[in-house]
């Protein structure tokens, strides 16, 4: 698949077959996570696979129920929790390096991406969910403290095509030399 057909035709899937995905397709999504850049090549991230539909119904009461994404965490035959050890992005020798603190929050949303894109790229869909109690997600999954619970995305294959939200101009976003004065 070309890149920017990935880039372009990626899409938040929330209606999942119950078809498994093959532990190899599996291992190449995870495989796209490794490759992910991040802070100093400190790759903070860590990604929890779960697949036993208990856990992952148990886990779907972390999300409210007006959440859009609710029915595809039970439904989709694998979450993956994607999770960041902090105080490594961005740190020197235990002390953050710049006035942004910790950029686990950052370099887990780049490893998302390819994540998602790689999911793409081989017919399975991923909806990145960051709306829930992270709290009790980390308790069910024994998360220590030193670990950030960020996001989390079912995996599997889309039950159905979701239409593009509409995306702002690029004349909105990009400023030519300099931020424009209001
Ligand atoms: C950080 C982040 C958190 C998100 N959280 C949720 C969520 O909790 N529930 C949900 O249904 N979608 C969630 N989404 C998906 C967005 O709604 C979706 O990416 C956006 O509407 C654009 O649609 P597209 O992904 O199909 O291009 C999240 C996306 C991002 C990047």
């Amino acid at each position: 698949m070309e890149l920017m057909d990935a880039i372009k035709g990626r899409r938040s899937v929330r209606k999942y077959k119950a078809d498994p995905v093959a532990d190899e397709t599996l291992q190449k999504v995870l495989e796209a996570v490794r490759w992910a850049p991040s802070w100093a090549n400190t790759q903070c991230w860590k990604v929890i696979v779960v697949k036993d539909p208990k856990v992952r119904s148990e886990l779907s009461v972390a999300l409210s129920k007006n959440n859009p994404a609710l029915s595809s965490i039970s439904e989709a035959p694998v979450l993956l929790i994607l999770c960041g050890t902090k105080g490594i992005a961005g740190y020197y020798k235990d002390q953050p390096r710049t006035a942004k603190g910790d950029w686990l929050m950052f370099d887990t949303g780049l490893a998302m991406e390819n994540l998602c894109l790689a999911a793409h790229a081989l017919g399975l869909g991923t909806v990145i969910v960051g709306n829930f109690d992270h709290q009790k997600v980390a308790e069910i999954l024994g998360v220590p403290q030193s670990v950030e619970v960020v996001a989390m995305t079912p995996l599997g294959y889309p039950a159905s095509e979701a239409a593009a939200p509409k995306r702002k101009e690029i004349s909105e976003f990009v400023f030519y030399g300099k931020y424009p004065e209001r």
